[in-house]
């Protein structure tokens, strides 16, 4: 396996498959490399803690970083390649663009993460750029950046295939997350009733209003102890907002999606609906 630093090291890698991450790999992120392993293709993964996407009161420098245990599980996979670049290749002193897709990213997670969606679709286009990858793997988990990544490559016609893959969850529902590590036991057992929640909203989708489907995922979700952020329901096509008193068309895909304090720790999750 190829360890690669630099832009100019990475010609070799166009054409991959291609995962890019922030490191700490857990369960969710082994199942997007065993996708692209998938494929016939080499797989690059990308470990690159950005400090774009980070708010100035958010965990950046706490954020897990542990490179070797990181490279023995790619090593351990089959991964091809990993790039692993400092802040001074993929941020030079002359670095001036910001990438932005202000109406996919002023909702849900964007509210209250001010700007983490530009430094996303930045540092993920110039991961792009420097790859040249033929796919990418993403998580449904974090179904935002992933509508905004697939925006992206369509707006600006990179011609790179976006794979949108499935969450992967503990036995009782919650969801991999490399912030599961923060949670005490206690803050562990009520964490998983952010996805019943969902569930329970989900289960109300068939007969109701979309106001009844998110009141019915809220109040689970409240009075179990986390607390919430945002419960929302949004066109998967384009996050646009629905009619709180109309029934959800049948026709259409949904994402209920939710954000919500355990103790200090802030964990995402979301279903499809239909
Ligand atoms: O999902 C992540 O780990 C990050 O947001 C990504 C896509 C690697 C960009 O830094």
């Amino acid at each position: 396996m190829k360890i690669l630093q630099k832009v100019e090291e990475c010609s070799e890698s166009y054409g991959c498959s291609f995962v890019p991450t922030m490191g700490a790999l857990h369960k969710g992120h082994i199942t997007l490399i065993e996708a692209a392993l998938k494929t016939d293709r080499p797989c690059v993964v990308s470990i690159f803690v950005n400090p774009k996407q980070f708010g100035p009161k958010e965990d950046y420098s706490k954020y897990p970083r542990m490179p070797d245990s990181d490279l023995a599980i790619c090593r351990q996979l089959g991964v091809s390649a990993v790039f692993m670049p400092d802040e001074k290749i993929m941020y030079p002193p002359e670095f001036k663009t910001v990438v932005s897709i202000p109406t996919l990213s002023n909702c849900l997670c964007g509210l209250s993460r001010k700007g983490h969606f530009d430094g996303v679709a930045t540092v993920v286009a110039r991961l792009f750029g420097i790859v040249k990858p033929a796919e990418a793997f993403f998580g449904w988990k974090d179904a935002q950046q992933l509508i905004i990544i697939k925006r992206m490559v369509d707006d600006l016609a990179l011609g790179i295939k976006i794979h949108g893959i499935e969450t992967v969850r503990e036995a009782d529902g919650l969801a991999l997350s490399s912030r599961n590590l923060y949670l005490s036991d206690a803050e562990r057992k009520t964490a998983p009733n952010l996805y019943k929640g969902l569930k329970l909203g989900e289960a109300a989708a068939q007969n109701s209003t979309a106001g009844v489907v998110i009141e019915t995922a809220r109040q689970y979700i409240e009075s179990s102890g986390l607390m919430i952020d945002y419960v929302d329901l949004r066109r998967i096509s384009d996050l646009s907002a629905v009619d709180y008193q109309k029934k959800l068309d049948a026709k259409e895909q949904y994402l209920l999606a939710s954000a919500v304090f355990c103790g200090s720790v802030r964990l995402i999750d979301n279903v499809k609906i239909f």
